[in-house]
């Protein structure tokens, strides 16, 4: 075969292998620049030909065009080939884009220590049949003290240093007992309610006091509640707060004057057998302040202590919150130091 003739043809085969191998339209330009650009191989083939004696113009002048046109042709069947690829890439990648897949930040937030203990004993009281109940912070006398049977001059005023503010009657709460009240105002027994919330207390505060702390009040008042309800109850909500299948409680008698018969309940301690360093070696941990609902407190509610009676406790959350995560100084807790806080 003529060698001119032999040149075509192996500049087509590389030229059309290049093409194929070209999957994208970047390596697809390359191969354009490398062939049929101003300094291709193709290209500067075909110049060439003015080089050529008449005869030889005529005789290959077909050829060379056939050429040129033939590789031109290939080229642009290649790109929309290609160019119809990446669109469909593009209308794809559209149509899967998924909005939740974004993430703008990955320094994340997470909850208090103690938001996450309200949820776990909420959620422990709510698979008894409890409802959530909430009361103001900002209380009057009767509420905190007056409908719970503390005397104004009662003797267990002094027991809770009160915030008064200055408007008249007015106080900040120095317990969540005052759900109580609202609540038996509010609903007919039977009622089952647990209410978790802020309290203030007017004292000096170190690693084990503060001035604000969080409660939790419960109560149930309906037909034939006994002490033994009772006792059931916090057994069983601690035993699932502290995820074990048995955890005995204490008790021991207890003054509050809107209960009668009044207790202390203690815990055994769910770190320990022979003692440790949380139950400071007597492996009993005190709880919470508990009884039977006062038949004065029914009164002042008007529900009828002929018929119904109850049990209430209340106990310190933020008291349990350290407890649970082993945090030994109470102020931490609303301090809002990150380093303190990304821990939970
Ligand atoms: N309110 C009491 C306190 O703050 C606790 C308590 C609640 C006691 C309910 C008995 C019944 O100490």
């Amino acid at each position: 075969m003529n060698l001119i003739e032999t040149k075509i043809q192996n500049l087509l085969t590389e030229f059309h292998q290049q093409l194929t191998s070209a999957t994208t339209l970047e390596a697809l330009e390359h191969v354009r620049v490398q062939f049929l650009g101003r300094n291709g191989q193709i290209s500067e083939f075909v110049k060439d030909i003015k080089n050529f004696s008449p005869e030889d113009k005529k005789l290959w002048g077909g050829k060379f065009n056939q050429l040129k046109q033939e590789s031109e042709q290939a080229f642009q069947d290649r790109l929309i080939i290609l160019q119809q690829a990446h669109l469909q890439q593009l209308e794809l990648a559209q149509k899967s884009f998924d909005v939740t897949s974004y993430v703008p930040n990955q320094a994340r937030g997470s909850l208090h220590p103690c938001t996450l203990i309200v949820q776990k004993v909420e959620n422990v009281f709510i698979s008894m049949g409890y409802q959530i109940a909430d009361g103001p912070e900002l209380e009057t006398d009767f509420y905190n003290f007056e409908a719970l049977n503390i005397a104004p001059n009662h003797p267990a005023r002094d027991m809770q240093d009160t915030f008064w503010v200055n408007l008249p009657g007015q106080l900040m709460r120095t317990q969540t007992s005052n759900v109580q009240i609202h609540t038996l105002q509010n609903q007919e027994p039977p009622v089952a309610i647990l209410a978790p919330g802020r309290v203030y207390r007017s004292e000096a505060t170190d690693a084990s006091h503060d001035f604000v702390f969080k409660q939790f009040e419960g109560l149930l008042v309906g037909k034939d509640i006994s002490m033994a309800n009772l006792l059931a109850t916090m057994q069983a909500c601690l035993q699932a707060i502290f995820e074990k299948e048995r955890l005995n409680i204490r008790v021991r008698p207890g003054f509050f004057p809107f209960v009668e018969p009044g207790v202390e309940i203690d815990m055994q301690c769910p770190f320990c057998e022979q003692g440790c360093s949380v139950c400071k070696r007597s492996c009993w941990i005190e709880l919470c302040g508990a009884g039977l609902v006062h038949p004065n407190v029914l009164k002042a509610v008007g529900v009828d202590s002929q018929i119904y009676s109850g049990f209430a406790f209340g106990f310190g959350l933020t008291r349990l919150v350290m407890l649970y995560y082993g945090i030994s100084d109470i102020r931490l807790l609303h301090s809002s130091k990150i380093s303190f806080l990304e821990q939970f």
